[in-house]
């Protein structure tokens, strides 16, 4: 086995790398420019820009991977909506990029999708319910997902998953449990939505199941997300009650209120039936998680 990991600068990409290194199994490691991962052995990484064809024909000839996870993404959702063309380019037409070269050498190809492609009207989804993305970027994400479903090779899994939180080296962008823990801590007010319900998902149970997927040779759609699905104002509840914070700091607000560039789906959440049977994920809770934070 050989694994090529995309956007390893990335929390998820950390998480896997990290994983990685634990296993023994082989890898290479990828992110567009310098490696930020300190934990990423230089020799095990390569700058890889998903937008470039060049650079990816370079980097598969190199690594010739037997796997791919693909987790390099325009994550920013209300960026993807001030920035459709950016966000097509890169959750795309870069995944179509790279699916391609991947089927050229019958490698597995490992797609990261989310819980967005839903519109929340109906969660939580099994990996089998209709999609109907409200944003750029749901659809973007849902637009790679059918590249997959569409191909004849069938040797692909896609991960779908929720607000992915954990800790990693120099991320571009913070995430929602270690935002509120850090605003809690520092007695600020802190105001969260209680019309939008999500599983948060603990970053290195992601990436023990993106691996597993992989390990175990599985093929198709896996969702792979947290063991709750909260209202934003109840996790940041949960975690104010962890740190002993002073509650009356959360202030309650509603989706309208936030003038937020891309519409969100109401109540999203993950059925994870298949995943526990199939891969026999067992994702934390979210205080056991807490207690492993920095
Ligand atoms: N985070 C969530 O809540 C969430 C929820 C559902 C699904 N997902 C999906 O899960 C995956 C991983 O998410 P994450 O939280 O790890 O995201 P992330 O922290 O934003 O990582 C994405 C990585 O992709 C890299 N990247 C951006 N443009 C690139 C390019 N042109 N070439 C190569 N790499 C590039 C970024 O590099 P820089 O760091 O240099 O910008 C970043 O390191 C994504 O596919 C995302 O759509 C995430």
């Amino acid at each position: 086995m050989m694994v090529l990991i995309t956007g390893s600068n990335g929390l998820l990409g950390q998480k896997i790398v990290r994983q990685l290194i634990n296993s023994g199994v082989e890898y290479t490691a990828s992110s567009k420019g310098e490696n930020r991962n300190p934990d990423c052995p230089a020799n095990h990484y390569l700058s890889l820009d998903i937008l470039s064809q060049e650079d990816i024909i370079t980097v598969f000839h190199q690594v010739k991977p037997t796997h791919i996870i693909h987790t390099a993404a325009l994550t920013n959702v209300d960026y993807c909506e001030l920035n459709p063309e950016m966000c097509y380019a890169l959750n795309v037409k870069a995944t179509a990029l790279l699916f391609n070269e991947a089927n050229k050498i019958n490698a597995h190809f490992q797609l990261l999708s989310t819980d967005f492609i839903f519109d929340g009207e109906n969660g939580p989804y099994t990996e089998t319910d209709t999609p109907n993305p409200l944003s750029h970027y749901a659809t973007s994400k849902w637009q790679a997902e059918q590249l997959l479903n569409e191909a004849s090779n069938k040797n692909w899994s896609i991960v779908r998953t929720i607000i992915v939180y954990g800790q990693g080296h120099q991320l571009s962008r913070s995430n929602l449990i270690v935002w509120a823990r850090d605003t809690l801590l520092s007695k600020q007010e802190i105001s969260v939505v209680d019309d939008q319900f999500r599983a948060p998902t603990w970053a290195d149970d992601l990436a023990w199941a993106c691996i597993q997927i992989c390990v175990l040779g599985k093929v198709g759609v896996f969702n792979a997300c947290g063991p709750e699905t909260l209202s934003i104002y109840d996790i940041v509840l949960r975690i104010a009650r962890f740190y002993d914070c002073d509650q009356s700091l959360i202030k309650k607000t509603n989706s309208n209120t936030l003038n937020q560039a891309a519409k969100r789906p109401p109540k999203t959440g993950l059925v994870l039936t298949k995943s526990m049977a199939e891969i026999g994920y067992n994702p934390k809770k979210l205080e056991e998680t807490l207690e492993l934070l920095d």
